[in-house]
């Protein structure tokens, strides 16, 4: 019988994924290295019609990752130097960073406490405060695998008439509560197929998709050097090509998505069960107010699919890091996504932020921690989480 000290479960175990399709993905990538085609080809366009198929889109384009997936929408909406570009603070850099690539600004929203979504309310309190018409896109993230607000967000881009690219890098088959796939609600929805992602390579890769033809192929000339036809060139583009191996694995992977998916989700209702038996709540403001100092994610509502690419919890911030130290000892792996807002990072110092600018960010910046969620997660792993998580927590009260 195994004890809690035998068990061991990093925060992804990609290797226990790998034992499952080895038998599938083998004979692909051998069929790739006979054709000696390795850029764009047959795989590639598979995987593009195969995504634009599952995201319920006409048109996808495959590149070469989450970031460049951005810059290209940027590119081909024609956003560039002299722009503003909404962004929400709490995300991975990219979603900024991408906006800096193309010579735009980025200017930060605050998030909404109860999901980490970009919040409507900071959304249109920016829009307040800056001039009229520097503002040009807004791009909501989808983070953790939970949709956004979207119906908010395309209201108010509609009123201010911004392009809208959802960076649904962590959210590949995500629903919003209408039951519509993130990426395909704004005018380019964009991915990432970076390993750690529920639709993850073996390397590096990602994808913009649209319902707009024009958009497309922009962004099919775009990540190709502003090239067609061939030595001809339009605009200055990228080398942001996704290569047939990374499609091929990709093509096999896609299939087990779902089910994958499916896994994480079951994964944290016992999560939520287990913790919420022993106190903890969803709210965003019990932390501080006495109880069990432990806040769980809000599950999806009513009608909508989060994909749980990250389960993240949170505990008052002074105990963060016994946190941490308790899950690494007890062999657990945990990660902070993320530790330090966008707009507080140095390379964005000269936008002049100040600290207590998005206050629910910053909070929350201090506070989350992600456990392990992946679906091959056993019930002993899940047991020794939950046990460390709660024998810990109780300690803080
Ligand atoms: C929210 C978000 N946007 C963009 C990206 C960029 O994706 P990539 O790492 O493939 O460039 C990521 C990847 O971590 C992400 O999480």
């Amino acid at each position: 019988m195994s004890t809690a000290t035998d068990v061991t479960v990093p925060l992804l175990d990609l290797k226990a994924q790998y034992a499952t399709i080895r038998d599938e993905v083998e004979p692909v990538v051998r069929e790739v290295l006979e054709s000696q085609i390795f850029i764009g080809g047959p795989k590639v366009a598979a995987l593009e019609s195969r995504c634009a198929d599952y995201l319920r889109m006409p048109h996808a384009v495959g590149c070469s990752n989450g970031s460049d997936a951005i810059i290209l929408a940027l590119d081909a909406l024609g956003i560039g130097p002299g722009d503003e570009v909404i962004v929400p603070t709490f995300t991975f850099f990219s979603t900024a960073g991408s906006v800096s690539r193309v010579g735009a600004t980025p200017v930060f929203a605050d998030i909404d406490p109860a999901t980490y979504q970009i919040d409507p309310v900071s959304i249109r309190a920016v829009l307040d405060s800056r001039p009229k018409g520097a503002v040009k896109a807004i791009i909501p993230v989808h983070l953790f695998g939970q949709a956004c607000d979207l119906d908010a967000v395309m209201a108010i881009a509609r009123d201010h008439d911004l392009k809208v690219i959802e960076d649904a890098a962590q959210a590949i088959g995500t629903e919003d509560v209408h039951g519509r796939r993130v990426g395909s609600v704004g005018d380019v929805g964009t991915y990432s197929f970076f390993p750690s992602k529920n639709l993850g390579g073996f390397g590096d890769g990602g994808l913009c998709a649209t319902n707009h033809e024009e958009i497309a192929e922009r962004m099919l000339r775009f990540r190709n050097h502003g090239m067609k036809p061939k030595y001809f060139h339009h605009d200055v583009g990228l080398n942001s090509r996704l290569d047939a191996l990374q499609a091929a694995v990709l093509l096999v992977k896609i299939e087990h998505l779902d089910a994958w998916s499916a896994g994480r989700q079951a994964n944290a209702r016992h999560y939520d069960e287990a913790f919420a038996s022993a106190g903890a709540t969803t709210s965003a403001v019990s932390l501080h107010e006495g109880g069990l100092p432990l806040r769980t994610p809000q599950p999806a509502p009513e009608g909508a699919r989060h994909i749980y690419n990250q389960y993240v919890i949170r505990v008052p911030a002074e105990h963060r890091d016994t946190l941490r130290k308790a899950l690494a000892d007890a062999s657990i792996g945990s990660e902070i996504y993320y530790p330090k807002c966008l707009h507080q990072q140095d390379c964005y110092r000269d936008l002049g932020y100040e600290a207590g600018a998005f206050p629910h960010a910053e909070r929350a910046a201090g506070e989350v921690v992600a456990i392990p969620i992946y679906p091959d997660l056993t019930e002993a792993q899940k047991a020794h989480v939950v046990n460390t998580v709660l024998e810990t927590v109780r300690g803080f009260a």
